[in-house]
């Protein structure tokens, strides 16, 4: 298939796109360069043969997203571009709601346009609040207590799409609930190099583990959990690229949806060890309150995505972390 990345070179686009072109589908990307570079084009190419055409464009730019759609002859449509950063979604709501509410009506509208039927869009396991379940498959309900404006982007996205399903029967939805993605090509070629100062874990232990943090705060050790940190579903970007590509292969007409997960928590005490084992070296730390809206344990039940789509993540934490570091030795040699 010939297929529209949005946010293509980002963290989890970039991944996708290697899979994609691996399993012999053409790729051309969309993006605006807000929180990835160009030069992940190259690396895309070192890895998988192929430099995807890029498109420096904005889905806030309704005519630019057309003009592409329409002379791209494009089957389908992966949507990933969107700001994705919690908190910065409280601090910038209206920005949160336009980029990635806005953006993607103008994503749909094109698609409509240009008569590109297929989409597969990147929501998250934030869409399920905080029901205290633990582990959520796929039938527990959404929207309810979202910790923050960016988890109710995704909500109300999901929502839209739905909607475009009903008013569209020729239109084919594959809505892929992530969960908490870690980890970076084995090539090294390829991670997560967020902007500013991470929130999320794993870019914390990066930047602690380099000596740009000093220490790594864990939130909390009182949580109701064996060993009283918070646990998460951390899934290997790799598993997760390739969790597209299988949905890809089996679209059909209307909305589906599907957790992409490993079925399995690590808690933070348990994601510095496997850390420290694959570095050698003991990371700093220090016990801190609790983060406002973190709840103790938020899982999937992936079994969906492996009935249906024929996917189940193979990779685990151990070798995330060993792919990491090697991502981090790769970018500190240029
Ligand atoms: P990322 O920031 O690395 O990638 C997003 C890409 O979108 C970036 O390359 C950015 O430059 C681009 N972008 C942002 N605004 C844009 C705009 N207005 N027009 C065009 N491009 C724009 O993030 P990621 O981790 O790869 O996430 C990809 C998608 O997956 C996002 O929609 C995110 O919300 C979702 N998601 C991420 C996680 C996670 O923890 N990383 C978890 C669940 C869902
Ligand atoms: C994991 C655990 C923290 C940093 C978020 C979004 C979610 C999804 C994935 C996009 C928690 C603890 C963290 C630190 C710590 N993103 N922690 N010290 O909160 O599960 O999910 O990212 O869709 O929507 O909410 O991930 O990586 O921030 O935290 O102790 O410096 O690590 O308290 O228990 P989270 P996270």
């Amino acid at each position: 298939m010939k297929i529209l990345a949005t946010g293509g070179t980002g963290y989890i686009g970039s991944h996708t796109v290697v899979e994609l072109i691996a399993s012999g589908h053409e790729v051309e990307i969309l993006d605006n360069l807000s929180n990835s570079k160009e030069s992940v084009l190259d690396r895309i190419n070192e890895i998988a043969g192929v430099r995807p055409k890029f498109f420096n464009a904005d889905i806030c730019d309704f005519n630019a997203l057309s003009k592409i759609m329409r002379e791209g002859n494009y089957d389908a449509v992966i949507h990933f571009a969107g700001l994705k950063a919690v908190g910065e979604s409280v601090e910038k709501p209206l920005e949160y709601f336009e980029t990635n509410v806005g953006g993607s009506v103008n994503v749909l509208k094109a698609m409509r346009e240009a008569g590109i039927n297929k989409i597969i869009f990147s929501s998250s396991a934030t869409v399920y609040g905080d029901q205290g379940l633990g582990f959520y498959d796929e039938e527990a309900q959404t929207g309810i207590k979202i910790a923050c404006p960016y988890g109710e982007t995704k909500y109300m996205i999901e929502r839209i799409l739905m909607a475009e399903a009903v008013a569209r029967p020729e239109f084919e939805c594959t809505i892929l609930r992530y969960f908490n993605p870690i980890g970076a090509h084995p090539s090294g070629l390829l991670g997560e190099d967020p902007n500013g100062i991470p929130n999320n874990l794993m870019p914390v232990i990066m930047r602690v583990s380099t000596g740009d943090i000093p220490e790594l705060q864990i939130y909390g050790d009182d949580y109701d959990t064996e060993d009283g940190t918070c646990i998460r579903d951390y899934i290997h970007v790799v598993d997760l690229a390739k969790g597209h590509v299988s949905a890809l292969d089996k679209m059909k007409t209307g909305a589906e949806v599907y957790n992409l997960g490993t079925n399995k928590g690590t808690s933070v005490l348990e994601m510095i060890k496997a850390f420290e084992d694959a570095s050698g070296k003991k990371l700093p730390t220090k016990v801190v309150a609790r983060r406002a809206g973190d709840v103790p344990v938020h899982c999937a039940i992936a079994d969906k995505a492996n009935r249906e789509l024929g996917w189940k993540a193979e990779l685990d934490v151990a070798d995330a972390c060993r792919d990491t570091l090697n991502y981090l030795a790769h970018e500190a040699r240029g």
